[in-house]
């Protein structure tokens, strides 16, 4: 199959390599003349693992190619994937279009035989039928099959995520759609049992929102019942392996933290409300799940201030990990930005260490004093706060912690360090969701 690809951003970048190393034949395309120099030259525009030695091979290949032109990379093509960004609009929260309807006409614009225009970006119920009206209005676009194809893929995991997906959702009720579709994802259905489910175009587009919200719910709902445990000394890590064995629950997505973030589950939560709310159906379970995060990121900058004793002013904080998440350098609705801010307005100093983030992190944090290691993190500090679970933060030397630390204080916010550990080293340690010791 020939595919290009409208888009060199996390979706676009990872999805196109991935289809490159299935064997098909595929070109990606982006605006940004900059980012496609930077993949001419090996450079990857995101830290993803695995990324760069997967563009390497099938670009050595001769199977992925990358240009600024998407007449180019349209022409002949059997299917053209939109992966472009949809970014909540500034102001209402609605997911912002013009990306994706600017790509569709372009590509109106420039097909040269009949091809599937697949909707891999996350967009709203409905978007699907204007893509399609948009191919209708050129004469070169008008045979064109619109078919919405979500992708489920995790940031930091995107690689395995797309090769061994739990399930490949297409959304087209056209037969030849669907052969296309078919024939692009086969490699997958040779190797396992990754099933393809085919449905309508807007339940297709319904099912990536409908995944994302439940997702941010059930993060939701451990974190209060975290907060919940706090107060009855119950051990939220336990309640979760508890309940978590029922399969009808599963164990995932059951790891109390500081709030989700990241470029997804904010935005799609948000999206989902505004198409609730011009349907009139409102999603409340949605709706309260958006207020208990937002206002739990606020709230974890104050349990690291009353974990010092409610007054924070004059002292240093150590923050390990600012990305939303581990094995990415994405900044994007990080819980670490609510709480350093938090941390600032108290007062406090803030000097933070992470493995991958500085480049992003550095233009949002202004204030904040970057180190060179974890261990520079807590140097002279009144206290060291966990934000993101990066590995190379699980098996710190506690004992070497505590002696650099001016109190000996540890703060996690993901439960990487069992309490009787940061004992035997000397640190109080305050998790999250965990009995009060002492
Ligand atoms: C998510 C979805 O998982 C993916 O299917 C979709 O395509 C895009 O959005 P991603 O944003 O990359 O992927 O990260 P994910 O691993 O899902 O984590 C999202 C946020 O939830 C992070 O801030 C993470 O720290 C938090 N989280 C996740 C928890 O706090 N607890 C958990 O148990 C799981």
């Amino acid at each position: 199959m020939r595919i290009a690809m409208i888009g060199t951003g996390y979706v676009g970048l990872v999805s196109g390599a991935c289809f490159s190393d299935f064997g098909h034949e595929v070109v990606c395309v982006d605006k940004d003349a900059r980012k496609i120099e930077l993949l001419h030259q090996g450079v990857m525009p995101i830290y993803e693992p695995g990324l760069e030695a997967l563009v390497a091979s099938n670009v050595k290949a001769g199977r992925l190619s990358f240009t600024t032109d998407l007449a180019e990379g349209v022409k002949g093509a059997d299917a053209v994937f939109i992966a472009v960004g949809t970014p909540s609009r500034r102001g209402d929260g609605h997911a912002d279009l013009s990306y994706v309807f600017a790509a569709a006409r372009e590509i109106a614009e420039n097909l040269t035989g009949p091809a599937v225009i697949v909707t891999k970006s996350t967009v709203p119920v409905g978007t699907g039928d204007e893509v399609e009206r948009i191919m209708r209005e050129v004469a070169s676009g008008a045979g064109a099959k619109v078919v919405s194809n979500p992708e489920f893929l995790r940031e930091g995991a995107a690689i395995e995520d797309f090769k061994r997906p739990d399930r490949v959702v297409v959304g087209t009720d056209d037969e030849e759609a669907r052969d296309v579709m078919r024939a692009i994802y086969r490699p997958l259905s040779l190797n396992q049992s990754a099933p393809i489910l085919f449905t309508g175009r807007r339940t297709s587009e319904l099912i990536k929102y409908a995944a994302n919200a439940f997702l941010a719910v059930k993060i939701t709902f451990i974190n209060e019942i975290a907060d919940l445990c706090e107060e009855v000394g119950a051990d939220v890590q336990e309640v979760a392996r508890g309940i978590g064995l029922d399969n009808r629950i599963g164990s995932k997505f059951l790891h109390a933290g500081p709030g989700y973030g990241g470029s997804c589950f904010p935005k799609d939560t948000l999206a989902l409300l505004k198409t609730a709310g011009d349907n009139e159906t409102p999603l409340r379970i949605v709706e309260a799940t958006v207020q208990v995060n937002d206002a739990r990121k606020r709230a974890m900058g104050r349990k690291v201030i009353k974990a010092m004793g409610g007054d924070v002013r004059g002292k240093t904080i150590g923050i390990l990990g600012l990305t939303f998440k581990p094995n990415t350098d994405d900044m994007r609705d990080a819980p670490s930005l609510s709480i350093v801010a938090a941390l600032e307005d108290a007062g406090a100093t803030v000097k933070a260490y992470d493995p991958e983030g500085f480049e992003q992190a550095r233009p949002l944090l202004p204030n904040v004093e970057f180190s060179e290691s974890a261990y520079a993190a807590a140097d002279g500090a009144d206290a060291l706060v966990i934000v993101t679970e990066w590995d190379a933060f699980r098996a710190l030397d506690l004992g070497r912690i505590k002696a650099m630390l001016k109190t000996p204080l540890l703060v996690d916010l993901r439960n990487i360090y069992p309490p009787a550990e940061a004992e035997r080293a000397g640190l109080k340690l305050v998790g999250v969701g965990k009995p009060k010791h002492g």
